[in-house]
């Protein structure tokens, strides 16, 4: 190293801006090494990483060879060229890609999640333009979803605190009500999913179907705090789609590529997207890559004559021309087949959950856990007869004192001023029992940490 530990923490203070931080009096961790689960901070300390990299990312664990070595080849081989080219990384990973997700047709390859989000909009305004004579450009959001970090997706964005002082926004964007069932306000009944979907059509009719062409969600709210939406919300929502002819996009940035159990969360449903995003796990980050997928209908909206210079997509990319990203995320793929690590997830997911549940039984605050596969959560309250969310402080302090006991995990965070009390956890695709027993004794202990420090 040519940096001594002391000297490298001072540097990053001095010229390193990270996102979503405060610098005023902020101690910068840095971390050097990951191995399968775990990661190793400069002192040498190492912790299980419960939440893949931070924000449900290197699903299939730390120091994966094969995916390094793959990009390594084909970055000798051909790294670049602008994305009105094809190469063989990006051709054989659409295919793989593709025969997960009956029914859809096409990839368009960029490099964030917000970028690909960008593009589902683009696709949605344009078809309003060419399709439905500049009507229907209009796109749903539902609250507490977030779609990423630009001025765009910001305008999609349910999360008051991503929003705050980055007005003014795109209009053309609408919200309709979450799908909390933890604090839903149609309580416990059988038809749920059902009224809950029907609060999107209310909007519709408000807003005019005429004005919208799609609508956006996350398929399970990740960083809004967890949520699962319940049986029949989304085939509901499928028919309102229909029936006042609205795109249905599905925001699998997080869910996508098997951080539930299946290769897409909306695969739990009987739904069929028109389009679906993703990126954080499509390449576990060894490379940044990120995919708009459609139905072969929404490409042939851009099918348009040859002489016309508007009637075909005119979105550009130029980082989606990268033969990396997709290298990296057809040996992601493979290794999640070969390692069965969907069945892993569903089996290490419902034992996370029943660890969760026991926590439950002894710590009062416990307000909720709930979660799919590899994706969890555990929401925090004062008091369990009046859900009112425990104060950030002492949701802040959990993390803290989780971390003190080995184990990273994450929380709702600078979302919402009110909701930012759920712990939020994504271990990698191939955690053990062991490790998820490590992962549910180091909270067992923050929670009597943080129970003792606020007398709670
Ligand atoms: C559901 C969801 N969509 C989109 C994004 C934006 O992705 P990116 O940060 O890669 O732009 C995120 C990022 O956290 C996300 O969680």
């Amino acid at each position: 190293m040519a940096h001594t530990p002391e000297e490298l923490v001072a540097l990053d203070k001095k010229y390193v801006w990270h996102h979503l931080t405060q610098h005023k009096g902020f101690e910068p961790a840095i971390y050097v090494k990951g191995e399968g689960m775990r990661v190793t901070d400069i002192a040498g300390k190492t912790y299980l990483d419960a939440v893949s990299g931070g924000v449900w990312t290197v699903n299939v664990g730390y120091g994966r060879k094969e995916i390094v070595d793959a990009v390594a080849k084909q970055m000798l081989e051909f790294n670049y060229f602008a994305n009105g080219i094809g190469n063989i990384p990006t051709i054989e990973f659409s295919e793989k890609l593709i025969s997960k997700m009956p029914g859809m047709s096409r990839v368009y390859i960029s490099n964030s999640g917000s970028e690909a989000n960008e593009k589902a909009f683009k696709i949605v305004r344009q078809i309003g333009q060419l399709k439905h004579n500049g009507k229907k450009t209009g796109i749903l959001y539902r609250d507490r979803d977030y779609h990423g970090t630009t001025i765009g997706t910001l305008s999609a964005c349910g999360q008051f605190e991503r929003r705050v002082q980055y007005g003014p926004f795109a209009p053309g964007f609408y919200s309709f009500p979450d799908c909390d069932v933890y604090r839903s306000k149609f309580g416990p009944c059988a038809d749920l999913g059902v009224k809950m979907a029907r609060q999107m059509e209310e909007a519709i009719l408000n807003i005019g179907p005429d004005e919208l062409g799609g609508v956006i969600v996350e398929t399970m709210t990740a960083g809004g705090g967890i949520l699962v939406p319940p049986d029949g919300y989304y085939e509901t929502m499928r028919e309102i789609c229909d029936k006042y002819g609205l795109l249905m996009i599905f925001d699998e940035v997080v869910c996508g590529v098997g951080r539930t159990g299946k290769w897409f969360g909306y695969q739990y449903w009987n739904v069929q997207p028109d389009i679906v995003t993703m990126a954080k796990g499509v390449a576990s980050g060894y490379a940044p890559i990120s995919c708009t997928v459609t139905t072969e209908k929404v490409f042939e909206d851009f099918l348009g004559d040859p002489s016309d210079h508007d009637a075909y997509f005119r979105d550009i990319s130029t980082f989606g021309g990268c033969t990396s990203g997709p290298a990296a995320a057809l040996v992601n793929m493979e290794i999640i087949e070969r390692e069965h690590l969907l069945d892993n997830c569903v089996a290490m997911g419902s034992y996370l959950l029943d660890g969760f549940k026991e926590l439950k039984e002894k710590h009062a605050i416990i307000g909720d856990v709930r979660g799919r596969g590899l994706f969890a959560g555990i929401e925090i309250v004062k008091d369990r007869a009046t859900k009112e969310p425990i104060a950030e402080p002492i949701a802040n302090a959990m993390v803290g004192a989780a971390k003190a006991h080995g184990v990273l995990i994450g929380k709702t965070s600078r979302s919402f001023r009110e909701f930012n009390n759920t712990l939020t956890l994504c271990p990698a695709l191939i955690a053990t029992k062991s490790d998820i027993e490590e992962i549910v004794s180091g909270i067992d202990k923050a929670f009597y940490d943080v129970e003792k420090k606020f007398g709670l």
